[in-house]
């Protein structure tokens, strides 16, 4: 029997930082960030979103009232978790309205939880084929104003209903390793993360070099804290994909910057929304990091017919269709993101939210959260 991904959606913020202007405020040369890390923009998180309202658009723009009553699991893989003991489902599970006998769970393993999440709920619709996981990845990849790490920031969602007969992509067994490593971590009591980026970059390429398969696929995916990153890491993978194909693998990636748990499947909804070839039937490599550290490789195989339920169009459209912020909105935005994560205030009606959210946060009471879905 076939398991995998019925249906894949995502969901940036609607407002980027060009990297011009954060070269420019940096003293950088921006050929650094644009060529060199190649990020072009990032997208910033606006105050009356968060990795709930990220998940939710995600969830939003791929599921049915048919799906939705099919879901059994939620499976919520972040590492900028809101909360040391709700997990964030929980509020999923009640502005998407889903049924009652729900199981929602929140995964933790720096980027791989979302590959990690995939997996078990491969395993669990296997030994129970007539049941949907809804797996979510949200994160706002945050390193902090002036360091290393800011060229690489962003925020994202990624929405996967995981089924028997999938209609998108049959998903295949990974091979995974493990080892206990210093590159990246966040404290629990850290607002932003202790991260030696070139050591991690050592470690992504030490643990790809161990589950490489050694094969050939059309295309191979990879995690990507910035999207020069899949360069990089093309360089040591026994089977490199051409660098044309490269340009199509880290495209979103360059427009987004790091979501950390959604990056991999990014660059596989990169990969679907651009590539000139036909899909159908190919098989495509999947290389899934997380720090701290695992490695993943595994490998999906698109379905015949797969642009009925994944349209292009739409993705693209979300990319395009987003606002340009200057420097001292970036600023205030990320210094706002900062206050509200710790002091845990926050009223929405000190915001606009912009016009295209379908989710937003309304209120913080105590430090529980309250959403609003916008009637359009
Ligand atoms: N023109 C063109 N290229 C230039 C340039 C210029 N003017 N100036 C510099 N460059 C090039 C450099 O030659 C270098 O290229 P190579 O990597 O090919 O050598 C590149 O630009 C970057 O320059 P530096 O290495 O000097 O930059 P840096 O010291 O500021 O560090 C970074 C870059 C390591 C990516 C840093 O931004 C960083 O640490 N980012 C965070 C990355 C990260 O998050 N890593 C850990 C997470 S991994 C993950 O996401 C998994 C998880 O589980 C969290």
């Amino acid at each position: 029997m076939k398991i995998g991904i019925d249906k894949i959606g995502f969901y940036v913020p609607r407002y980027y930082l060009d990297m011009t202007s954060l070269a420019k405020e940096r003293n950088q040369d921006v050929n650094k960030y644009k060529i060199g890390i190649g990020q072009h923009k990032m997208s910033v998180i606006s105050p009356a979103e968060d990795i709930v309202t990220m998940a939710l658009e995600a969830a939003n723009s791929i599921l049915t009232k048919e799906d939705k009553a099919a879901i059994d699991t939620i499976l919520f893989a972040t590492e900028t978790a809101i909360d040391y003991s709700k997990a964030a489902g929980n509020y999923v599970h009640r502005m998407l309205g889903l049924q009652h006998n729900i199981r929602i769970l929140e995964l933790k393993q720096a980027c791989y939880a979302a590959t990690g999440s995939l997996q078990l709920a491969l395993d669990y619709v296997r030994m129970q084929p007539d049941k949907k996981v809804l797996v979510l990845s949200s994160d706002v990849a945050w390193y902090g104003f002036n360091t290393p790490g800011e060229a690489t920031q962003g925020a994202g969602a990624i929405a996967m209903l995981v089924s028997a007969n999938p209609r998108l992509a049959q998903v295949h067994k990974g091979t995974f390793t493990t080892e206990e490593l210093p590159d990246f971590y966040r404290p629990s009591y850290q607002e932003i993360p202790t991260v030696d980026g070139h050591l991690s970059i050592r470690c992504y390429n030490d643990m790809l070099k161990r589950v490489d398969p050694h094969t050939n696929f059309l295309y191979t995916c990879f995690h990507m804290p910035f999207a020069n990153m899949a360069v990089k890491a093309n360089k040591v993978y026994s089977h490199p994909i051409s660098d044309e194909k490269i340009e199509v693998v880290k495209a979103f990636t360059q427009e987004v910057g790091n979501i950390y748990n959604g990056s991999l499947f990014l660059s596989l909804i990169s990969v679907l929304s651009l590539a000139k070839e036909n899909l159908e039937n190919e098989t495509i490599g999947m290389f899934s990091y997380g720090s701290g550290a695992i490695g993943e490789f595994f490998s999906l195989t698109i379905q015949e017919g797969y642009e009925k339920v994944f349209n292009k169009d739409a993705m693209l459209k979300h990319l395009d269709d987003r606002d340009e912020i200057n420097f001292e909105t970036y600023q205030s935005y990320m210094s706002f993101y900062k206050e509200k994560e710790v002091t845990h205030q926050f009223i929405e009606s000190d915001f606009t939210p912009h016009a295209q959210n379908n989710f937003v946060l309304e209120q913080m009471i105590q430090g529980h959260r309250i959403y609003k879905k916008v009637s359009k």
